[in-house]
């Protein structure tokens, strides 16, 4: 097999090199993010999040800057893709956006239920002519079956229980979620690509999914550390301070209660960093006192992060292994680099 697979679909990605995918992360990872990412052979994703009144902005301002970069459309569209959450999204709207600014890719996340994806797959490719590709990021073996079956996506993305932000509450970690899933696939004669995501954030992360049967890696909490991440200072300073993130991250509903976030599907909660917020629910403070603390810190800036504050830091286990901010198309070639490093010295270990 090729070291990138999908190197045909998405021919400006490294073909001798694990395909390095930056995850939509709502509101954070916008136009110059993505497209830093993809210029440098990776794929970025822009979020487009639930609601999609300023997508249209937000890919306007995309374009512009892949154009300033000398960034080249390819097969012409964007050489980016746009994650949508949705649950709380339409995709008449969706497609009012991608008309003036067609993308390589979207992703789906979070349906109200899957059949819903059906719809939303079968628009997209209509208005682009299958020049926009569908990818849906799922949780379980079940998921990815009835999509493969129903939606029948370009990619799936396995999203094991370690990632940051939302996802099902009850799923596993991708050391038995890919596996599974890869067989399940091939067990149903379905040849989908699969790249996985949740608690990816180096080499050593990429090189484990690939053996596990990945194509392909998205990393979301690792670009919260990078330089183009719209991000306020005290999110970023968390995500550098906090370790051990199987007891400093939780998953819980609760910071979407204080941030006045309805209509998730009632199967998905968050991860974030543990704060006061958390704890103080924990302890037995109503919904409603918790609101209201929550609404003095937002005023603090970034003073409302760290471990007393109260501001949310969506973020997930692999947080411990994230030390500095970089450029976003150094993080991609980085890992990219120790991920090929890593691979070629566990087979040294066993020579044929
Ligand atoms: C702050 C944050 C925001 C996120 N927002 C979205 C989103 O808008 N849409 C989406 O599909 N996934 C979202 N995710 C989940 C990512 O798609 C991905 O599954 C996850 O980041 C992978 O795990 P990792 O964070 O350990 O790399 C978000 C994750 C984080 C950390």
């Amino acid at each position: 097999m090729a070291p990138n697979s999908l190197h045909k679909d998405y021919p400006w990605t490294s073909p001798n090199a694990p395909l390095v995918v930056s995850a939509p992360m709502m509101k954070i990872t916008m136009g110059r993010l993505a497209v830093t990412v993809s210029a440098a052979g990776g794929f970025g994703f822009l979020a487009g999040g639930f609601d999609l009144s300023p997508l249209s902005k937000d890919l306007a301002e995309a374009a512009e800057y892949a154009n300033s970069q000398n960034v080249p459309l390819h097969n012409g569209v964007l050489p980016i893709g746009v994650g949508f959450q949705n649950w709380g999204s339409d995709v008449r709207m969706a497609v009012e956006a991608l008309q003036n600014h067609p993308v390589a890719a979207v992703w789906f996340f979070a349906p109200k239920q899957l059949s819903d994806l059906i719809d939303w797959a079968k628009t997209i490719r209509a208005f682009s002519e299958g020049k926009t590709k569908i990818w849906v990021q799922v949780g379980t073996v079940a998921e990815a079956i009835e999509v493969a079956k129903t939606t029948k996506p370009d990619v799936l993305v396995m999203q094991g229980s370690d990632s940051g932000g939302h996802g099902l509450a009850q799923r596993a970690g991708l050391l038995t979620l890919l596996p599974e899933t890869v067989d399940a696939l091939a067990a149903e004669d379905i040849d989908i690509p699969v790249i996985a995501a949740g608690g990816i954030v180096d080499g050593r992360g990429i090189a484990a999914a690939l053996t596990l049967g990945a194509q392909g890696v998205a990393l979301g909490t690792r670009f919260l550390a990078a330089q183009e991440a719209v991000i306020s200072k005290g999110y970023q300073n968390e995500v550098l301070r906090v370790t051990d993130g199987g007891t400093n991250t939780v998953t819980t509903t609760i910071y979407d209660v204080v941030r006045g976030i309805h209509g998730w599907p009632k199967a998905y909660n968050g991860r974030g960093v543990v704060n006061r917020t958390y704890l103080d629910a924990v302890h037995g403070m109503s919904e409603q006192e918790n609101v209201e603390r929550y609404k003095e810190t937002v005023d603090q800036g970034d003073a409302g992060w760290g471990p007393e504050g109260r501001m949310t830091t969506y973020a997930g286990t692999g947080i411990g292994l994230i030390k500095v901010v970089m450029p976003a198309g150094e993080i991609v070639r980085q890992v990219r680099r120790e991920a090929i490093e890593v691979l070629q010295r566990s087979t040294a270990l066993y020579p044929k």
